[in-house]
């Protein structure tokens, strides 16, 4: 699977954003070594702290099927349904990566419909970040 193709996934899961409360629709598409894609999009809540973020769907969807070992991740995300460029994982969705992707692992962040993208890292998105 090329880069564009995983932005054009990335694109496809937004559509199943479900963001009333703010309007922003987020998608992610996690590619894993073994070629499959877990897809994954934001989930608010009216609550609001129950919100979770679309790469840590696709993130906790791979690790409880039991598939840690990830080759690149695209992310889109936009208000009501546009493509904004572009859009950054969240503080706690950086943390939750830097978990599982190594420094240089491809982050892939969706600049327009046709799938262009910027490419960047956990290394540079989240330096010094924490470890036990
Ligand atoms: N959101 C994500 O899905 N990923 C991010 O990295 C940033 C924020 C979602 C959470 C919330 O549903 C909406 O975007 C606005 O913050």
């Amino acid at each position: 699977m090329t880069k564009r193709e995983l932005c054009l996934a990335a694109i496809d899961a937004a559509k199943k954003s479900y963001a009333p409360y703010s309007g922003f629709n987020v998608g992610a598409a996690l590619l894993c070594k073994n070629g499959i894609v877990y897809s994954g999009c934001n989930i608010e809540n009216a609550a609001f702290s129950p919100t979770v973020c679309a790469e840590r769907v696709a993130v906790f969807k791979a690790v409880s099927d039991g598939n840690l070992d990830f080759e690149m991740i695209a992310v889109v995300g936009g208000k009501n349904r546009n493509i904004s460029p572009v859009t950054t994982p969240c503080g706690v969705c950086r943390q939750v990566l830097s978990e599982f992707c190594s420094p240089e692992m491809p982050i892939l962040l969706v600049k327009n419909e046709i799938g262009d993208f910027e490419e960047t890292n956990i290394g540079a998105l989240l330096p010094s970040s924490f470890t036990l």
